[in-house]
């Protein structure tokens, strides 16, 4: 093994989080592609950016346009999708900063990955819509295609999702609005992102 990883030299996060006033927190937003992970990460991450917050947002759409490119919708791919949108949020949560993941994440096998590799950091939300409600929506028009059988692996036709057994939050799309929605959210994890510091 030639590499030698080099960690305890660094600015450590706590240093990170001491600037900014702010602990780090990856929350992960999970649910069929048109449930409003997207929508809820980005109506969140308004609120606490005016709130003088540091935040981003992986989407996983967004990535598989770069780092994600050469990556199909196949079992093998997305299990390595997940698993480099983890990685990213691994660094960025070591910096301190509040990281909303919005990818669909369909399989326990997923999201135990990334609990195994982000631990305590990792705040699981479950946004919820049911296939036939996403359809009705079809915001990209995938439903559609779908129903014509031109995409393969289409998540929740044939492409499976298993819905995560133990979330740290379930938001309900088809019975709350995005607001309220951002807001409970918000409110789930306001102790985790304080410090003592007084902002
Ligand atoms: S994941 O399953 O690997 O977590 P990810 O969130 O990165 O998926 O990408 C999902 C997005 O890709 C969807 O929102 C949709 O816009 C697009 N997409 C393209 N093909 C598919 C497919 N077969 N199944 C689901 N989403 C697809």
């Amino acid at each position: 093994m030639n590499i030698h990883p080099e960690f305890h030299r660094f600015l450590q996060r706590q240093d990170k989080e001491n600037l900014l006033g702010q602990r780090g927190i990856v929350v992960w937003l999970c649910g069929l592609s048109g449930s409003g992970k997207s929508t809820i990460a980005n109506a969140a991450e308004r609120i606490l950016h005016q709130q003088g917050r540091f935040t981003t947002i992986l989407d996983g759409d967004n990535l598989r346009t770069g780092l994600n490119a050469n990556l199909s919708f196949s079992d093998v791919d997305r299990l390595e999708n997940i698993r480099r949108i983890t990685e990213v949020a691994k660094v960025f949560v070591s910096q301190g900063i509040i990281t909303f993941v919005s990818a669909i994440t369909p399989r326990g096998e997923h999201r135990d990955l990334a609990r195994g590799l982000l631990g305590e950091d990792l705040f699981e939300v479950y946004v919820k819509a049911s296939y036939e409600e996403c359809e009705k929506r079809d915001v990209k028009g995938l439903y559609a295609k779908a129903a014509r059988n031109e995409i393969a692996h289409f998540t929740g036709k044939d492409g499976s999702f298993e819905p995560p057994a133990q979330p740290d939050l379930t938001i309900d799309t088809e019975i709350i609005s995005i607001e309220d929605a951002a807001f409970e959210l918000l409110e789930a994890i306001r102790l985790k992102i304080v410090t003592t510091r007084p902002f």
